[in-house]
């Protein structure tokens, strides 16, 4: 190898395998960044973090605009949030949404404006809802009739004079979408969201009757519905099917009460590809599809179209990062039929990638070190947890020469990573080191153990 080789699909844009044989992410060796910031360690590339921010933004913009709609863009923060990616996200014209009063409290710490946030949540706490009014957020997402009647509490605690709440009703279509049950929520029998279908009993729908009761609120601005179908997505018909579900009551409505909500946001959860070679649908298609499927159903209707948004969590921060841990314990284990398989153990795990254990998650694994013998072998990436399924990568090929001490990166860990990451068996959690044009920074911080024990009172 002479030059530097991009390592491709499902690494991140600027990851390239050097003429030396290790791996360069935006100009800086991870062998450089495991000396000095130790391992596991989250590598995000800020760059392919703002770019693909910007893309996601302008493939809807685009496709919207050609049908005549507006569109706004919520980064997903659920999928990672730190201060630092809410202001790159605030930079590159998105807004941001959050899920608690958690991820509130960052955005609002990165300077992103209340009116360019979201508030989501089943069981938003009275204490969120008030922080989320006095920062002024752009929409709270109500997720059942209780909490309407609490954001009307709410609002009235501000006194006399207090802006109306802006909401939206999240609703439920049917529709079930996306890579494993837990992470589909549309569908009936879940937590999320109001149900579009007629009761059994007959009468509204649950979604008519909190669209209609908002109405009836003064303390209450209903700006539109919400349908979120699902999350890592390959298949843009699922949002078709929830569109004309979505758009089909916003028509009843207004038919009922003369009231068209202005807006409609269709949620997140565009898959990636995680493996070398997995064909992921582009996002300007898909966007396309969706934007022919919304305007096509509001002429049916006899509906302007609304304004529409969107809420990407995994499409901007999924593919950005790696995670790089260093081999410890290299250990073949026979199978049936004379095979064998090589564990690989590493210096984390299932604390700081729970997906494999908890979805079956698939990821992909490189010695990134060096490049390693040209004979490779059926390897399984594990952890150090205490527990047989701490499996971080199921089936690899690997460089047969793997050994303790080599640095070994896992692509595409930047969405539900280090955001679902935990202290399983006191591990402290790694950090988050962004890296730019041959420059490391970190954007959080290695946990300690004395962080760990700070929390025990003995
Ligand atoms: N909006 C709402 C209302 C959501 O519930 C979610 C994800 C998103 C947006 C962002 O979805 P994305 O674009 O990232 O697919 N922990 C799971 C994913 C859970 C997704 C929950 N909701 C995983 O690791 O696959």
């Amino acid at each position: 190898m002479t030059a530097a080789e991009p390592l491709g699909v499902p690494w991140s844009a600027h990851a390239v395998r050097g003429a030396d044989g290790a791996v360069r992410v935006a100009g800086v060796d991870v062998r450089d960044l495991a000396a000095e910031q130790g391992t596991p360690a989250y590598v995000l590339d800020e760059a392919d973090f703002r770019d693909r921010a910007r893309s996601v933004r302008t493939a809807l913009e685009a496709a919207f605009g050609a049908v005549g709609a507006g569109v706004d863009v919520y980064y997903a923060g659920k999928a990672f949030l730190s201060v630092a990616v809410a202001r790159w996200a605030h930079e590159e014209g998105l807004r941001v949404d959050t899920s608690t009063g958690g991820e509130l409290a960052v955005a609002l710490r990165a300077g992103v404006p209340g009116e360019h946030l979201g508030l989501h949540g089943n069981n938003k706490s009275d204490a969120e809802l008030a922080r989320a009014l006095e920062a002024g957020v752009g929409r709270i997402i109500v997720d059942s009739l209780g909490e309407l009647d609490r954001v009307v509490a709410a609002v009235r605690a501000r006194g006399a004079g207090a802006e109306p709440a802006p909401v939206m009703v999240r609703v439920t279509t049917g529709v079930h979408a996306g890579g494993h049950e837990y992470i589909s929520t549309a569908h009936e029998d879940q937590k999320f969201g109001l149900s579009v279908a007629t009761p059994p009993g007959g009468g509204d729908s649950p979604a008519m009757t909190a669209l209609t009761t908002v109405l009836r609120h003064p303390e209450l601005r209903l700006l539109g519905i919400h349908s979120h179908i699902g999350s890592q997505i390959l298949d843009p018909a699922g949002f078709a099917v929830a569109a004309r579900s979505v758009l089909a009551l916003r028509a009843e409505l207004a038919e009922r009460t003369g009231h068209l909500v202005p807006e409609v946001d269709l949620g997140g959860g565009f898959g990636i590809a995680y493996l070398p070679g997995e064909e992921v649908p582009d996002l300007p298609r898909i966007a396309e599809e969706i934007a022919a499927a919304v305007a096509g159903a509001c002429t049916e209707l006899g509906t302007p179209l609304p304004r529409l948004s969107f809420e990407p969590g995994r499409a901007v921060a999924g593919p950005t990062t790696l995670t790089l841990y260093t081999v410890g314990t290299v250990k073949p284990v026979s199978l049936e039929a004379g095979r064998s398989r090589l564990y690989v153990a590493v210096d984390g795990g299932m604390s700081d990638n729970i997906r494999p254990a908890l979805y079956g998650a698939h990821y992909h694994a490189a010695l990134v070190s060096r490049t390693g013998s040209a004979e490779t072998v059926l390897a399984r990436v594990v952890g150090k947890h205490c527990e047989s399924g701490d499996i971080v990568v199921h089936e690899v090929q690997l460089p047969a020469d793997v050994r303790p001490g080599d640095l070994l990166a896992v692509a595409a860990t930047g969405a539900y990573g280090r955001s679902m990451a935990s202290n399983y068996n006191h591990v402290p959690r790694p950090p988050v080191v962004a890296v730019r044009d041959g420059a490391t920074r970190v954007l959080v911080r290695r946990e300690t153990e004395d962080d760990l024990l700070a929390l025990d009172l003995g």
